[in-house]
């Protein structure tokens, strides 16, 4: 297990916690917000929620270089999936590559980011918001389960995990924390378009790869991309 919060800065409002992590010191270090005014997503998305409603947090990875760094979303994934069925006694799932689904619908994402040859993980949870808060794909834990959540609570709970989680894969890789993938697996059996390829997706393998059959039986697998996907 890595040791995930140390040292820690809580922040009421800030830009975006990505932007705090100052990458000069030890592995662990963590930001959390209370709001972000420019929260960010991945492809360059914006990510926002009203103050108080969601946690909202960055940690600085120091992997080691024969690790490839995009799969920390997919690491991120697993163990907010872990921390959250833990919780709430619920199944969630894992949608390519970083998306974490509660009853289909979109309640965490995750986001790794490379700076001065160190990673900054940032995560976001909905936590309280309504559905008139939040885009029409996405939950919050309050919408989904009909209550809310200590977020002091679910960032304990969340790091416990990522330690575990992270462990294992600089260890071992993708591999090593397949378990808490694969089976997981959203998309599995649905219809998608990924960069212009269109099939039904198969599995997520284990280099972190969407694996889509199209046509006479042939497999694309797809390293990374927008996901359109038939609900
Ligand atoms: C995504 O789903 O596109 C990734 C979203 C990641 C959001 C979190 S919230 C905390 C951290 N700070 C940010 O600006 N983004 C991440």
């Amino acid at each position: 297990m890595t040791e995930l919060g140390e040292p820690r800065l809580d922040v009421g409002t800030c830009e975006s916690t990505q932007l705090l992590v100052d990458t000069s010191l030890p592995e662990g270090a963590l930001v959390v917000a209370d709001h972000q005014s420019s929260g960010r997503g991945r492809l360059g998305r914006s990510w926002e929620a009203p103050a108080g409603a969601a946690l909202l947090f960055s940690v600085l990875l120091k992997p080691p270089p024969e690790r490839p760094e995009p799969e920390l979303a997919l690491v991120a994934g697993i163990a907010v999936a872990d921390a959250l069925e833990r919780l709430l006694g619920l199944s969630v799932q894992i949608k390519w590559p970083n998306d974490v689904m509660l009853r289909r619908k979109k309640v965490a994402g995750c986001l790794a980011e490379a700076r001065d040859g160190a990673v900054v993980l940032g995560i976001g949870v909905n936590v309280e918001q309504t559905n008139d808060e939040l885009p029409p794909d996405a939950g919050s834990i309050r919408t989904l389960t009909g209550r809310g959540w200590d977020r002091d609570d679910l960032l304990s709970t969340v790091l416990e995990s990522l330690g575990n989680r992270y462990a294992s894969w600089r260890a071992g890789g993708l591999d090593a924390v397949f378990d808490g993938l694969g089976p997981r697996d959203f998309l599995r059996g649905r219809q998608v378009t990924v960069n212009g390829t269109s099939g039904v997706a198969t599995m997520i393998d284990r280099e972190g790869r969407l694996a889509i059959a199209i046509d006479h039986g042939e497999v694309v697998k797809v390293e990374s991309g927008e996901v359109a996907y038939a609900r």
